[in-house]
Protein backbone atom coordinates (compact mmCIF):
# COMPACT_ATOMS: atom_id res chain seq x y z
CA UNK A 1 0.00 0.00 0.00
CA UNK A 2 1.16 3.83 -0.77
CA UNK A 3 0.66 5.90 1.76
CA UNK A 4 -0.16 9.10 -0.21
CA UNK A 5 0.62 12.79 0.93
CA UNK A 6 -3.18 13.68 1.98
CA UNK A 7 -4.58 13.07 5.22
CA UNK A 8 -8.24 13.15 5.85
CA UNK A 9 -9.34 15.26 8.71
CA UNK A 10 -12.38 14.29 10.49
CA UNK A 11 -13.93 16.89 12.71
CA UNK A 12 -17.11 16.48 14.82
CA UNK A 13 -19.50 19.20 15.47
CA UNK A 14 -19.69 18.73 19.45
CA UNK A 15 -16.36 19.88 19.64
CA UNK A 16 -15.06 16.35 20.41
CA UNK A 17 -11.06 16.72 19.10
CA UNK A 18 -11.05 16.10 15.35
CA UNK A 19 -8.55 13.16 14.24
CA UNK A 20 -6.01 12.45 11.26
CA UNK A 21 -6.54 9.82 9.11
CA UNK A 22 -3.75 8.05 6.56
CA UNK A 23 -4.87 7.63 3.22
CA UNK A 24 -3.27 5.08 0.73
CA UNK A 25 -3.31 4.69 -3.01
CA UNK A 26 -3.62 1.87 -5.26
CA UNK A 27 -2.01 0.98 -8.51
CA UNK A 28 -5.67 1.90 -9.81
CA UNK A 29 -9.17 2.79 -8.44
CA UNK A 30 -10.21 5.10 -5.58
CA UNK A 31 -7.88 5.94 -2.85
CA UNK A 32 -8.82 4.43 0.80
CA UNK A 33 -9.03 6.24 4.08
CA UNK A 34 -7.47 3.77 6.67
CA UNK A 35 -9.85 3.89 9.27
CA UNK A 36 -8.15 1.41 11.60
CA UNK A 37 -7.24 3.01 14.75
CA UNK A 38 -10.38 5.16 14.60
CA UNK A 39 -12.31 3.28 17.10
CA UNK A 40 -8.72 3.44 19.81
CA UNK A 41 -8.76 7.49 18.54
CA UNK A 42 -12.36 8.29 19.21
CA UNK A 43 -14.34 5.41 20.58
CA UNK A 44 -16.80 5.12 17.26
CA UNK A 45 -17.23 2.46 14.91
CA UNK A 46 -18.32 3.47 11.27
CA UNK A 47 -21.32 2.54 9.71
CA UNK A 48 -21.33 0.65 6.74
CA UNK A 49 -24.05 -1.83 5.76
CA UNK A 50 -23.36 -3.96 2.61
CA UNK A 51 -20.01 -2.39 2.64
CA UNK A 52 -20.66 0.23 0.22
CA UNK A 53 -17.83 2.46 1.04
CA UNK A 54 -15.60 -0.17 2.27
CA UNK A 55 -12.84 -1.98 0.98
CA UNK A 56 -11.91 -4.90 3.42
CA UNK A 57 -8.77 -5.92 2.20
CA UNK A 58 -6.01 -5.40 -0.14
CA UNK A 59 -5.94 -6.94 -3.38
CA UNK A 60 -4.19 -7.70 -6.33
CA UNK A 61 -6.11 -10.24 -8.60
CA UNK A 62 -9.10 -8.48 -9.77
CA UNK A 63 -9.98 -5.22 -10.99
CA UNK A 64 -13.22 -3.89 -11.88
CA UNK A 65 -14.16 -0.05 -13.15
CA UNK A 66 -17.90 -0.56 -13.02
CA UNK A 67 -18.32 3.61 -14.79
CA UNK A 68 -15.71 2.18 -17.33
CA UNK A 69 -17.70 -1.46 -17.87
CA UNK A 70 -13.73 -3.02 -17.78
CA UNK A 71 -12.96 -5.90 -16.38
CA UNK A 72 -8.97 -6.87 -15.40
CA UNK A 73 -7.50 -10.12 -13.99
CA UNK A 74 -4.23 -9.62 -12.96
CA UNK A 75 -4.03 -6.48 -15.44
CA UNK A 76 -5.23 -8.67 -18.72
CA UNK A 77 -8.31 -7.16 -19.89
CA UNK A 78 -11.46 -10.65 -19.92
CA UNK A 79 -12.33 -9.48 -23.47
CA UNK A 80 -8.44 -10.66 -24.31
CA UNK A 81 -8.50 -13.54 -22.02
CA UNK A 82 -11.49 -14.44 -23.00
CA UNK A 83 -10.41 -14.85 -26.94
CA UNK A 84 -6.74 -15.71 -26.49
CA UNK A 85 -6.58 -17.98 -23.54
CA UNK A 86 -8.65 -20.53 -22.07
CA UNK A 87 -9.99 -21.05 -19.17
CA UNK A 88 -7.07 -23.06 -17.31
CA UNK A 89 -4.43 -20.34 -18.75
CA UNK A 90 -6.74 -18.38 -16.80
CA UNK A 91 -6.88 -20.19 -13.91
CA UNK A 92 -3.09 -20.43 -13.52
CA UNK A 93 -3.15 -16.50 -14.02
CA UNK A 94 -5.50 -15.77 -11.08
CA UNK A 95 -3.62 -17.92 -8.82
CA UNK A 96 0.21 -17.45 -9.71
CA UNK A 97 -0.20 -13.65 -10.75
CA UNK A 98 1.51 -14.12 -14.07
CA UNK A 99 0.12 -16.08 -17.75
CA UNK A 100 1.76 -19.43 -18.01
CA UNK A 101 4.55 -20.26 -20.75
CA UNK A 102 4.01 -22.68 -23.00
CA UNK A 103 5.88 -25.54 -20.61
CA UNK A 104 4.15 -24.23 -17.97
CA UNK A 105 0.73 -23.91 -19.55
CA UNK A 106 1.36 -28.05 -19.91
CA UNK A 107 2.49 -28.97 -16.60
CA UNK A 108 -0.64 -26.98 -15.26
CA UNK A 109 -3.14 -28.95 -17.81
CA UNK A 110 -1.79 -32.06 -16.92
CA UNK A 111 -1.68 -31.58 -13.43
CA UNK A 112 -5.67 -30.30 -13.39
CA UNK A 113 -6.41 -33.03 -16.29
CA UNK A 114 -5.10 -35.92 -13.82
CA UNK A 115 -6.47 -35.17 -10.84
CA UNK A 116 -10.23 -35.21 -12.06
CA UNK A 117 -11.38 -38.67 -10.32
CA UNK A 118 -13.35 -37.85 -7.03
CA UNK A 119 -12.75 -40.23 -4.16
CA UNK A 120 -14.68 -43.37 -5.23
CA UNK A 121 -16.81 -43.01 -1.78
CA UNK A 122 -18.08 -39.37 -2.51
CA UNK A 123 -20.57 -41.49 -4.58
CA UNK A 124 -22.23 -43.03 -1.21
CA UNK A 125 -22.25 -39.42 -0.07
CA UNK A 126 -24.01 -38.17 -2.60
CA UNK A 127 -26.48 -40.86 -2.26
CA UNK A 128 -27.83 -40.07 1.05
CA UNK A 129 -29.06 -36.88 -0.60
CA UNK A 130 -33.20 -37.11 -2.15
CA UNK A 131 -33.07 -37.42 -5.87
CA UNK A 132 -35.42 -34.45 -5.74
CA UNK A 133 -32.67 -32.02 -3.98
CA UNK A 134 -31.30 -28.89 -5.46
CA UNK A 135 -27.61 -28.73 -7.14
CA UNK A 136 -26.60 -26.09 -4.74
CA UNK A 137 -27.59 -28.39 -1.74
CA UNK A 138 -25.68 -30.82 -3.10
CA UNK A 139 -22.46 -28.81 -3.77
CA UNK A 140 -22.57 -27.41 -0.63
CA UNK A 141 -22.31 -30.77 1.24
CA UNK A 142 -20.21 -32.17 -1.41
CA UNK A 143 -17.46 -29.25 -1.40
CA UNK A 144 -17.83 -29.45 2.36
CA UNK A 145 -17.32 -33.05 2.34
CA UNK A 146 -13.58 -32.71 1.19
CA UNK A 147 -12.43 -32.02 3.61
CA UNK A 148 -13.12 -35.38 5.28
CA UNK A 149 -12.05 -37.27 2.10
CA UNK A 150 -8.60 -35.26 1.65
CA UNK A 151 -7.21 -35.09 4.87
CA UNK A 152 -3.69 -34.20 3.26
CA UNK A 153 -4.94 -30.67 2.19
CA UNK A 154 -6.99 -29.00 5.18
CA UNK A 155 -3.93 -27.20 6.83
CA UNK A 156 -4.45 -23.69 5.39
CA UNK A 157 -1.44 -22.50 6.88
CA UNK A 158 0.55 -24.60 5.11
CA UNK A 159 1.55 -23.39 1.58
CA UNK A 160 1.53 -26.39 0.51
CA UNK A 161 -1.98 -28.28 1.48
CA UNK A 162 -2.98 -24.93 0.15
CA UNK A 163 -1.79 -25.96 -3.12
CA UNK A 164 -3.30 -29.35 -3.35
CA UNK A 165 -6.23 -28.15 -2.95
CA UNK A 166 -6.07 -25.42 -4.91
CA UNK A 167 -6.03 -28.06 -7.80
CA UNK A 168 -7.87 -30.92 -6.46
CA UNK A 169 -11.12 -28.09 -5.80
CA UNK A 170 -10.15 -27.19 -9.46
CA UNK A 171 -9.79 -30.27 -10.86
CA UNK A 172 -12.56 -32.27 -9.17
CA UNK A 173 -15.54 -29.38 -9.17
CA UNK A 174 -16.89 -30.26 -12.52
CA UNK A 175 -16.79 -34.08 -11.31
CA UNK A 176 -18.93 -33.22 -8.47
CA UNK A 177 -21.35 -30.91 -10.56
CA UNK A 178 -21.65 -33.29 -12.91
CA UNK A 179 -22.68 -36.22 -10.58
CA UNK A 180 -24.93 -33.73 -8.76
CA UNK A 181 -26.60 -33.46 -12.12
CA UNK A 182 -26.68 -37.22 -13.02
CA UNK A 183 -27.84 -38.27 -9.67
CA UNK A 184 -31.01 -35.95 -10.06
CA UNK A 185 -31.60 -37.44 -13.07
CA UNK A 186 -31.08 -41.00 -12.06
CA UNK A 187 -28.02 -41.99 -14.66
CA UNK A 188 -24.58 -43.47 -13.32
CA UNK A 189 -22.19 -41.53 -12.82
CA UNK A 190 -19.59 -40.84 -15.80
CA UNK A 191 -16.29 -41.22 -14.87
CA UNK A 192 -14.07 -37.95 -16.25
CA UNK A 193 -11.72 -38.83 -19.60
CA UNK A 194 -7.89 -37.36 -19.25
CA UNK A 195 -7.71 -37.20 -23.15
CA UNK A 196 -10.63 -34.28 -23.14
CA UNK A 197 -10.20 -30.58 -22.67
CA UNK A 198 -11.69 -29.26 -18.78
CA UNK A 199 -14.80 -27.91 -20.79
CA UNK A 200 -14.96 -31.28 -22.93
CA UNK A 201 -14.77 -33.64 -20.17
CA UNK A 202 -17.25 -31.74 -18.12
CA UNK A 203 -19.79 -31.77 -21.21
CA UNK A 204 -19.01 -35.62 -21.54
CA UNK A 205 -19.45 -36.46 -17.42
CA UNK A 206 -22.83 -34.11 -18.37
CA UNK A 207 -24.67 -35.62 -21.16
CA UNK A 208 -23.06 -38.85 -22.15
CA UNK A 209 -24.47 -42.10 -20.76
CA UNK A 210 -23.55 -46.23 -20.58
CA UNK A 211 -25.51 -47.12 -23.75
CA UNK A 212 -24.23 -43.64 -25.96
CA UNK A 213 -20.76 -41.69 -25.85
CA UNK A 214 -20.89 -37.79 -26.03
CA UNK A 215 -18.86 -36.76 -28.89
CA UNK A 216 -17.80 -32.89 -27.66
CA UNK A 217 -19.06 -30.08 -30.33
CA UNK A 218 -16.39 -27.83 -30.49
CA UNK A 219 -18.81 -24.45 -30.71
CA UNK A 220 -20.11 -25.59 -27.09
CA UNK A 221 -16.98 -26.64 -25.96
CA UNK A 222 -15.84 -23.32 -26.44
CA UNK A 223 -18.89 -21.76 -25.58
CA UNK A 224 -18.92 -23.39 -21.98
CA UNK A 225 -15.31 -22.88 -21.94
CA UNK A 226 -15.80 -19.05 -21.86
CA UNK A 227 -18.68 -19.50 -19.46
CA UNK A 228 -15.86 -20.98 -17.31
CA UNK A 229 -13.61 -17.77 -17.97
CA UNK A 230 -15.64 -15.40 -17.28
CA UNK A 231 -17.09 -16.38 -14.23
CA UNK A 232 -13.44 -16.94 -12.99
CA UNK A 233 -13.24 -13.66 -10.30
CA UNK A 234 -15.31 -10.94 -9.37
CA UNK A 235 -13.42 -9.69 -6.78
CA UNK A 236 -14.90 -8.68 -3.30
CA UNK A 237 -18.24 -9.75 -4.46
CA UNK A 238 -20.32 -11.81 -1.33
CA UNK A 239 -19.46 -14.97 -2.11
CA UNK A 240 -15.80 -14.21 -2.23
CA UNK A 241 -15.96 -11.96 0.80
CA UNK A 242 -17.52 -15.03 2.26
CA UNK A 243 -14.72 -16.85 1.80
CA UNK A 244 -12.55 -14.40 3.16
CA UNK A 245 -14.22 -14.57 6.17
CA UNK A 246 -14.87 -17.82 6.69
CA UNK A 247 -11.31 -19.07 5.95
CA UNK A 248 -10.40 -16.17 8.17
CA UNK A 249 -11.00 -18.22 11.15
CA UNK A 250 -8.18 -20.47 9.96
CA UNK A 251 -11.15 -23.22 8.98
CA UNK A 252 -9.93 -25.83 6.29
CA UNK A 253 -10.21 -24.35 2.70
CA UNK A 254 -12.81 -26.84 1.65
CA UNK A 255 -14.62 -25.24 4.33
CA UNK A 256 -14.16 -22.12 2.99
CA UNK A 257 -15.03 -22.64 -0.74
CA UNK A 258 -18.18 -24.75 0.81
CA UNK A 259 -19.12 -21.31 2.56
CA UNK A 260 -18.65 -19.80 -1.09
CA UNK A 261 -21.14 -21.93 -2.82
CA UNK A 262 -23.95 -21.41 -0.08
CA UNK A 263 -23.71 -18.21 -0.58
CA UNK A 264 -23.17 -17.92 -4.11
CA UNK A 265 -26.70 -20.09 -4.25
CA UNK A 266 -29.00 -16.60 -3.57
CA UNK A 267 -30.71 -15.12 -6.37
CA UNK A 268 -29.39 -11.75 -6.23
CA UNK A 269 -25.43 -13.10 -6.79
CA UNK A 270 -25.50 -16.45 -8.65
CA UNK A 271 -28.91 -17.57 -8.73
CA UNK A 272 -29.71 -14.81 -10.91
CA UNK A 273 -29.08 -16.35 -13.87
CA UNK A 274 -31.58 -19.40 -13.07
CA UNK A 275 -33.95 -16.35 -11.85
CA UNK A 276 -34.07 -14.68 -15.66
CA UNK A 277 -34.63 -18.23 -17.06
CA UNK A 278 -37.32 -18.62 -14.58
CA UNK A 279 -38.42 -15.27 -15.78
CA UNK A 280 -38.37 -16.19 -18.93
CA UNK A 281 -40.14 -19.47 -19.11
CA UNK A 282 -42.99 -17.82 -16.80
CA UNK A 283 -43.98 -14.42 -19.63
CA UNK A 284 -43.07 -17.64 -22.40
CA UNK A 285 -46.54 -19.81 -20.09
CA UNK A 286 -48.27 -16.39 -20.08
CA UNK A 287 -48.52 -15.60 -23.70
CA UNK A 288 -44.64 -14.93 -24.89
CA UNK A 289 -43.60 -12.03 -26.77
CA UNK A 290 -46.96 -10.45 -27.30
CA UNK A 291 -46.91 -10.19 -23.06
CA UNK A 292 -43.33 -8.56 -23.00
CA UNK A 293 -45.16 -4.82 -22.92
CA UNK A 294 -47.40 -5.88 -19.89
CA UNK A 295 -44.21 -7.33 -18.15
CA UNK A 296 -42.20 -4.12 -19.02
CA UNK A 297 -45.28 -2.11 -17.40
CA UNK A 298 -45.03 -4.16 -14.18
CA UNK A 299 -41.26 -3.97 -14.00
CA UNK A 300 -41.24 -0.60 -14.28
CA UNK A 301 -43.73 0.23 -11.76
CA UNK A 302 -42.20 0.04 -8.41
CA UNK A 303 -45.02 -1.75 -6.37
CA UNK A 304 -45.33 -4.56 -8.19
CA UNK A 305 -41.90 -6.09 -6.89
CA UNK A 306 -41.16 -7.11 -10.33
CA UNK A 307 -37.75 -7.02 -11.64
CA UNK A 308 -36.00 -8.02 -15.10
CA UNK A 309 -33.61 -10.63 -14.23
CA UNK A 310 -30.48 -10.94 -15.72
CA UNK A 311 -30.46 -6.63 -15.92
CA UNK A 312 -28.65 -4.20 -13.81
CA UNK A 313 -25.58 -4.68 -11.60
CA UNK A 314 -24.30 -3.30 -8.23
CA UNK A 315 -20.80 -2.73 -9.74
CA UNK A 316 -21.68 -2.31 -13.48
CA UNK A 317 -23.03 0.88 -14.55
CA UNK A 318 -21.54 0.39 -17.85
CA UNK A 319 -22.03 -2.37 -20.36
CA UNK A 320 -20.85 -5.14 -18.29
CA UNK A 321 -17.50 -6.45 -20.40
CA UNK A 322 -18.65 -10.14 -20.05
CA UNK A 323 -21.91 -9.59 -21.13
CA UNK A 324 -20.70 -8.36 -24.29
CA UNK A 325 -18.59 -11.71 -24.57
CA UNK A 326 -21.29 -13.84 -23.77
CA UNK A 327 -23.97 -12.46 -26.36
CA UNK A 328 -21.52 -13.37 -29.22
CA UNK A 329 -21.26 -16.39 -27.40
CA UNK A 330 -24.89 -16.81 -27.42
CA UNK A 331 -25.39 -16.17 -30.81
CA UNK A 332 -22.56 -18.67 -32.26
CA UNK A 333 -24.67 -21.26 -29.98
CA UNK A 334 -28.01 -20.46 -31.02
CA UNK A 335 -26.72 -20.88 -34.91
CA UNK A 336 -24.79 -23.46 -34.47
CA UNK A 337 -27.76 -25.75 -32.65
CA UNK A 338 -30.52 -23.87 -35.34
CA UNK A 339 -32.36 -22.75 -32.21
CA UNK A 340 -32.80 -19.38 -33.66
CA UNK A 341 -36.24 -19.81 -33.71
CA UNK A 342 -37.05 -21.24 -30.73
CA UNK A 343 -39.95 -19.13 -29.02
CA UNK A 344 -37.92 -18.81 -25.46
CA UNK A 345 -34.52 -17.54 -27.45
CA UNK A 346 -37.04 -15.09 -29.08
CA UNK A 347 -38.20 -13.63 -26.05
CA UNK A 348 -34.82 -13.25 -24.46
CA UNK A 349 -33.79 -10.66 -27.41
CA UNK A 350 -37.29 -9.12 -27.76
CA UNK A 351 -36.41 -8.26 -23.73
CA UNK A 352 -33.36 -7.08 -24.60
CA UNK A 353 -34.47 -5.26 -27.58
CA UNK A 354 -37.21 -3.06 -25.40
CA UNK A 355 -34.92 -2.79 -22.31
CA UNK A 356 -31.92 -0.94 -24.21
CA UNK A 357 -34.01 1.66 -25.76
CA UNK A 358 -36.59 1.87 -22.74
CA UNK A 359 -36.04 5.14 -20.94
CA UNK A 360 -36.53 3.84 -17.66
CA UNK A 361 -33.72 1.35 -18.38
CA UNK A 362 -31.30 3.69 -19.95
CA UNK A 363 -31.73 6.40 -17.60
CA UNK A 364 -30.93 3.96 -14.87
CA UNK A 365 -27.79 2.51 -16.95
CA UNK A 366 -29.21 -1.27 -16.49
CA UNK A 367 -28.37 -3.27 -19.33
CA UNK A 368 -28.09 -7.11 -19.66
CA UNK A 369 -25.27 -8.49 -17.17
CA UNK A 370 -23.54 -11.77 -18.37
CA UNK A 371 -25.96 -14.02 -16.53
CA UNK A 372 -28.77 -12.99 -19.19
CA UNK A 373 -26.89 -14.55 -21.36
CA UNK A 374 -25.04 -17.20 -19.61
CA UNK A 375 -28.48 -18.49 -18.97
CA UNK A 376 -29.73 -18.89 -22.28
CA UNK A 377 -26.33 -20.53 -23.75
CA UNK A 378 -26.44 -23.07 -20.99
CA UNK A 379 -30.51 -23.63 -21.25
CA UNK A 380 -29.12 -24.01 -25.47
CA UNK A 381 -26.93 -26.94 -24.54
CA UNK A 382 -29.50 -28.87 -22.76
CA UNK A 383 -28.13 -28.32 -19.14
CA UNK A 384 -30.76 -27.78 -16.91
CA UNK A 385 -31.77 -24.47 -15.30
CA UNK A 386 -31.49 -25.69 -11.55
CA UNK A 387 -27.77 -26.55 -12.52
CA UNK A 388 -26.51 -23.01 -13.67
CA UNK A 389 -25.23 -21.63 -10.24
CA UNK A 390 -23.50 -24.90 -9.57
CA UNK A 391 -21.76 -24.25 -13.32
CA UNK A 392 -20.81 -20.63 -11.73
CA UNK A 393 -19.81 -22.28 -8.47
CA UNK A 394 -17.47 -24.87 -10.68
CA UNK A 395 -16.33 -21.56 -12.58
CA UNK A 396 -15.33 -19.14 -9.35
CA UNK A 397 -13.70 -21.64 -7.16
CA UNK A 398 -10.59 -20.68 -8.78
CA UNK A 399 -11.40 -17.04 -7.48
CA UNK A 400 -12.41 -17.92 -4.28
CA UNK A 401 -9.04 -20.16 -3.94
CA UNK A 402 -6.86 -16.83 -5.04
CA UNK A 403 -8.13 -14.76 -2.87
CA UNK A 404 -7.70 -16.92 0.01
CA UNK A 405 -4.76 -17.89 -0.45
CA UNK A 406 -3.75 -14.20 -1.07
CA UNK A 407 -5.86 -13.30 2.10
CA UNK A 408 -3.65 -16.19 4.43
CA UNK A 409 -0.04 -14.99 2.70
CA UNK A 410 -1.34 -10.99 3.50
CA UNK A 411 1.05 -10.01 6.76
CA UNK A 412 -1.91 -7.66 7.33
CA UNK A 413 -4.68 -10.24 7.32
CA UNK A 414 -6.57 -10.46 10.93
CA UNK A 415 -9.75 -12.68 11.55
CA UNK A 416 -13.03 -10.89 10.36
CA UNK A 417 -14.96 -9.30 13.13
CA UNK A 418 -17.38 -6.34 12.09
CA UNK A 419 -18.71 -4.06 14.57
CA UNK A 420 -22.38 -3.02 14.98
CA UNK A 421 -24.79 -0.31 15.73
CA UNK A 422 -26.73 -1.98 18.54
CA UNK A 423 -30.63 -1.04 18.02
CA UNK A 424 -31.91 -3.57 20.58
CA UNK A 425 -32.97 -3.24 24.43
CA UNK A 426 -30.76 -1.43 26.99
CA UNK A 427 -29.67 -3.55 29.88
CA UNK A 428 -33.02 -5.17 31.90
CA UNK A 429 -33.90 -7.84 34.45
CA UNK A 430 -35.30 -10.93 33.61
CA UNK A 431 -39.21 -10.76 35.56
CA UNK A 432 -40.90 -13.82 36.72
CA UNK A 433 -42.17 -15.94 34.38
CA UNK A 434 -46.00 -15.08 35.86
CA UNK A 435 -44.94 -11.48 34.82
CA UNK A 436 -44.16 -11.95 31.07
C1 LIG B 1 -28.12 -6.58 -9.43
C2 LIG B 1 -28.99 -5.65 -8.61
C3 LIG B 1 -29.29 -6.33 -7.26
C4 LIG B 1 -28.24 -4.33 -8.39
O1 LIG B 1 -29.02 -3.60 -7.50
P1 LIG B 1 -28.61 -2.14 -7.04
O2 LIG B 1 -27.16 -1.91 -7.10
O3 LIG B 1 -29.27 -1.95 -5.72
O4 LIG B 1 -29.28 -1.30 -8.19
P2 LIG B 1 -29.49 0.21 -8.11
O5 LIG B 1 -29.89 0.68 -6.76
O6 LIG B 1 -28.30 0.89 -8.71
O7 LIG B 1 -30.76 0.38 -9.05
C5 LIG B 1 -31.01 1.62 -9.59
C6 LIG B 1 -32.46 1.70 -10.02
O8 LIG B 1 -32.71 0.72 -11.01
C7 LIG B 1 -33.77 -0.13 -10.62
N1 LIG B 1 -33.40 -1.49 -11.00
C8 LIG B 1 -32.20 -2.10 -10.80
N2 LIG B 1 -32.21 -3.32 -11.38
C9 LIG B 1 -33.43 -3.48 -11.93
C10 LIG B 1 -34.04 -4.53 -12.65
N3 LIG B 1 -33.36 -5.65 -12.90
N4 LIG B 1 -35.30 -4.39 -13.08
C11 LIG B 1 -35.98 -3.24 -12.82
N5 LIG B 1 -35.46 -2.20 -12.13
C12 LIG B 1 -34.20 -2.32 -11.70
C13 LIG B 1 -33.87 0.03 -9.11
O9 LIG B 1 -35.20 -0.27 -8.68
C14 LIG B 1 -33.50 1.48 -8.94
O10 LIG B 1 -34.61 2.26 -9.31
P3 LIG B 1 -34.87 3.71 -8.61
O11 LIG B 1 -33.61 4.48 -8.80
O12 LIG B 1 -36.04 4.27 -9.33
O13 LIG B 1 -35.15 3.39 -7.16
C15 LIG B 1 -30.31 -5.32 -9.36
O14 LIG B 1 -30.01 -4.68 -10.56
C16 LIG B 1 -31.14 -6.58 -9.61
O15 LIG B 1 -31.84 -7.04 -8.72
N6 LIG B 1 -31.08 -7.15 -10.85
C17 LIG B 1 -31.80 -8.35 -11.17
C18 LIG B 1 -31.11 -9.55 -10.61
C19 LIG B 1 -29.84 -9.87 -11.35
O16 LIG B 1 -29.83 -9.99 -12.57
N7 LIG B 1 -28.75 -10.04 -10.60
C20 LIG B 1 -27.48 -10.44 -11.20
C21 LIG B 1 -26.39 -9.64 -10.70
S1 LIG B 1 -24.90 -10.21 -11.49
Amino acid sequence: MKLVDNKATLSFSNGAPSVDLPVYAGNIGPDVIDIRKLYAQTGMFTYDPGFLSTASCQSAITYIDGDKGELLYRGYPIEQLATNCDYLDTCYLLLNGNLPNEGERKDFHKLVINHTMVHEQMQSFLKGFRRDAHPMAVLTGLVGAMSAFYHDSTDINNPEHRQIAAIRLIAKMPTLVAMAYKYGIGQPFVYPRNDLSYAGNFLRMMFANPCEDYVVNPVIERAVDRIFTLHADHEQNASTSTVRLCGSSGTNPFAAIAAGVACLWGPAHGGANEACLNMLEEIQASGGVSKVGEFMEKVKDKNSGVKLMGFGHRVYKNYDPRAKLMQETCNEVLAELGLENDPLFKLAKELEKIALEDDYFVQRKLYPNVDFYSGIVQRAIGIPVNLFTGIFALARTVGWIAQLNEMISDPEYKIGRPRQLFTGSVKRDVPPLAQR
